[in-house]
């Protein structure tokens, strides 16, 4: 019988080691990560966990040693000989794979200045905790990039009573993804519940009492303009990297991520996948190589590559259907589709109690994406229209006549 190893437990790993179970698989299983003992989800770090309304225990994802039959090794790998199939790991010891699957997931970027107390990344429990800590001391708290982490987190501290300014580099928090049209509703939603958004300027530093690098505490944020931006805690969410320096040396394809064919499968040696944040794999729909940072996609992938390990000739590719949501000032914000910043956007507004937006991203009269502000019925009409392929007047049609007070804002 095979042995599976999966370098990451994170949810990518952890649904890889249920999707293998549940596909009847009943070889060994070997987990290797830090932090695979007691494996934890990541949406709630940024919303429930920092508020403090779930403890850290719920946002679980269960026991991979009672619940899947899998062994853990709780230490980083460090290396990969794909010719005799082993991987080291930090303690210098190696361990054999038959298959492996690579789910490290990808780590935070950092800002100079890091090292003064006070200063944070949120990517892990230790991090949001660590905020949590900093937050409970009153703020002000500047949040430096205003992407996934940055509104998320902003939102929470608000809701802690916290006053928070937002500094986005780009015209509006999220255009990178968005565009600047759907940005602009966000810095909106921000501005309503009373966060400070400064976008369209970059970060020159961050000031500390002590020493620089460290030793003292936080004190201020300084923008590109010279503004002085006052701060006691300094949430820093300006992007992630694929964490693949691990196998820098073993001639694995990389680039931006470890390159891997329609089924997952890394381009080049035997044996060996890559699913979630660290997967850049080619997507036949889409005709292009893609890297997804998004929970949905993660599970999604999980599942097809434990298909095609247990079911070699029947393998499937692996086909992005993109989605992903977000919790910002008591909203539910959604998008479904391929997004590009300069797609072409209609904005819908139902102006009637319920407050909704939809926002619909098309190439001529064809449907590429929709997002959603307050309105998930109007999301699970573009997810439909989108796999039934109907063009993007048919959405926005059907989009009005859900509406009580429609009208349409941007075109
Ligand atoms: P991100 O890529 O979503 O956003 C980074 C933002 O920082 C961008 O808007 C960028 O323009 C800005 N930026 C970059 N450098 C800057 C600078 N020097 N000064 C000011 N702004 C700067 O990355 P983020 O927010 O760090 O999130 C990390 C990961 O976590 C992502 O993979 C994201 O998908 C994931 N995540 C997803 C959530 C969700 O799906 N609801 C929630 C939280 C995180």
């Amino acid at each position: 019988m095979e042995h599976v190893v999966v370098v990451g437990g994170s949810v990518a790993g952890m649904r890889m080691l249920s999707g293998l179970r549940r596909a009847g698989f009943e070889g060994a299983i070997t987990v290797v990560d830090p932090e695979a003992a007691s494996p934890y989800d990541r949406p709630p770090l940024s919303k429930q966990v920092l508020l403090g309304t779930w403890e850290p225990e719920k946002a679980s994802l269960g026991d991979p040693a009672g619940e899947w039959n899998a062994r853990v090794i709780g230490e980083r790998a460090v290396s990969l000989d794909v010719d005799t199939h082993e991987v080291g790991l930090a303690s210098g010891a190696c361990l054999r794979y038959d298959k492996l699957v690579i789910a490290t997931g990808a780590a935070p970027r950092t800002l100079p200045g890091s090292g003064y107390d006070g200063v944070h990344v949120l990517r892990t429990m230790t991090d949001c905790l660590a905020v949590r800590r900093s937050l409970g001391r009153g703020g002000p708290l500047v949040v430096v990039g205003g992407g996934f982490i940055g509104a998320e987190v902003a939102s929470s501290a608000k809701a802690l009573g916290v006053p928070v300014t937002l500094v986005e580099a780009l015209p509006a928090p999220m255009s990178h993804v968005l565009g600047e049209q759907v940005g602009a509703l966000l810095t909106e939603l921000h501005e309503r519940n009373g966060v400070r958004v400064r976008c369209g300027v970059g970060v020159r530093g961050v000031e500390g009492s002590g020493g620089v690098e460290g030793g003292g505490r936080v004190q201020a944020v300084t923008l590109a303009d010279g503004t002085r931006v006052p701060a006691d805690t300094v949430v820093v969410g300006i992007g992630v990297i694929p964490d693949t320096g691990w196998l820098d040396a073993s001639g694995i394809r990389l680039d931006d991520g470890v390159v891997c064919d329609e089924y997952c499968a890394a381009v080049g040696p035997e044996d060996v996948y890559a699913i979630g944040d660290v997967a850049r794999w080619f997507d036949s729909r889409a005709g292009r190589y893609v890297r997804v940072e998004h929970w949905t996609n993660a599970t999604e992938q999980a599942n097809t590559v434990a298909h095609n390990l247990t079911r070699p000739a029947e393998r499937r590719p692996h086909i992005g259907r993109p989605y992903f949501w977000s919790d910002q000032h008591g909203v539910k914000i959604q998008l479904a589709g391929h997004v590009a910043a300069d797609d072409p956007v209609t904005i819908l507004r139902d102006e009637g109690p319920k407050e909704r937006v939809a926002a619909i991203y098309h190439d001529g009269d064809q449907l590429r994406a929709g997002l959603t502000i307050s309105w998930p019925r109007a999301l699970a009409e573009v997810r439909r229209a989108l796999e039934g392929g109907l063009p993007a007047g048919d959405v926005l049609r059907s989009l009005a006549d859900l509406s009580e007070q429609p009208r349409v804002v941007h075109s």
